[in-house]
């Protein structure tokens, strides 16, 4: 029985997303960090909008995402939440919220999810330590997304770069997966890996596996809002494909507009009350 009341659309589920990947529906899922960019991605049909702790350098201008906060995260998916009517909500828990122990994963995901009405929050890892968090939190009934790969919380150990290269690496992860599966993730990001493995991993997996930087091999693909709609413009890894030049048109636009202010154009007689 669904528990939904209302008029919206229904909300994408977390059992959705498994059944997409059972039937071979790919998964598109986007970040999103305001209000405005959240309806807009809800609308285009994106299954799955993802707060994602990127906010740190797309959104506040950090280097890394290791300064984000909880109360960071918790004020930007507020917003998303008053945008999204269909999307799965999906938040990141920053760096340190859910490392130290479980209790405090617990509870840093408890405020998540009823603080900004978010369905689900991501984690970064696969060891046993963090497996045993995702089965805390998922039988508390939060549900959680793992993310393998590039984990961008340990950029200082791994620097920025392809993980899983070599049998051996290749061998953790697909472990790693497993365990992350057998604590009850319903899905796990895979960023920045090489297509072979992205696909073995997503066939050895019943969860859905949506990749970044990691090949068609996924059940689903994620993207930086900002970096897709070329707002970053600085921004331009391989995996990137740029869907709309938002960057250049908003730099046309907003010089046009200081151009016209200092010329005398605008405002015009039809912007001017009687
Ligand atoms: O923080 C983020 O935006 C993410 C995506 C890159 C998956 O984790």
């Amino acid at each position: 029985m669904s528990t939904q009341r209302g008029t919206g659309p229904r909300r994408v589920t977390v059992a959705d997303l498994r059944e997409m990947k059972r039937r071979g529906e790919k998964i598109a899922a986007l970040t999103a960090y305001d209000y405005l960019f959240a309806r807009l991605v809800d609308a285009a049909g994106v299954d799955v909008v993802l707060v994602g702790d990127s906010l740190g350098q797309v959104v506040l201008g950090l280097d890394t995402t290791i300064p984000v906060t909880l109360d960071d995260m918790i004020h930007h998916a507020r917003a998303v939440r008053r945008g999204v009517e269909r999307g799965l909500l999906v938040v990141d828990l920053p760096f340190l919220t859910y490392q130290v122990s479980r209790q405090d994963a617990l509870r840093n995901a408890g405020r998540v999810l009823q603080e900004t009405g978010a369905s689900a929050v991501k984690l970064e890892g696969g060891s046993p330590e963090i497996a045993e968090t995702v089965a805390t939190l998922v039988g508390a009934g939060i549900p959680v997304m793992g993310h393998l790969g590039f984990t961008p919380q340990s950029v200082h150990v791994t620097g920025v770069r392809v993980q899983g290269k070599g049998e051996e690496a290749a061998e953790r992860m697909l472990a790693d997966a497993r365990r992350l599966e057998a604590a009850g993730a319903f899905s796990i990001v895979l960023e920045l890996v090489p297509g072979a493995l992205a696909r073995r991993v997503s066939e050895n997996v019943d969860i859905p596996t949506i990749g970044i930087g990691a090949g068609a091999g996924c059940d689903g693909q994620v993207l930086v809002l900002h970096d897709m709609l070329g707002l970053n413009p600085g921004f331009a890894p391989r995996f990137l494909r740029r869907f709309a030049e938002v960057g250049q048109a908003a730099s046309e636009g907003v010089g046009d507009f200081v151009k016209s202010v200092k010329d005398g154009g605008y405002p015009g007689a039809e912007h001017t009350f009687e």
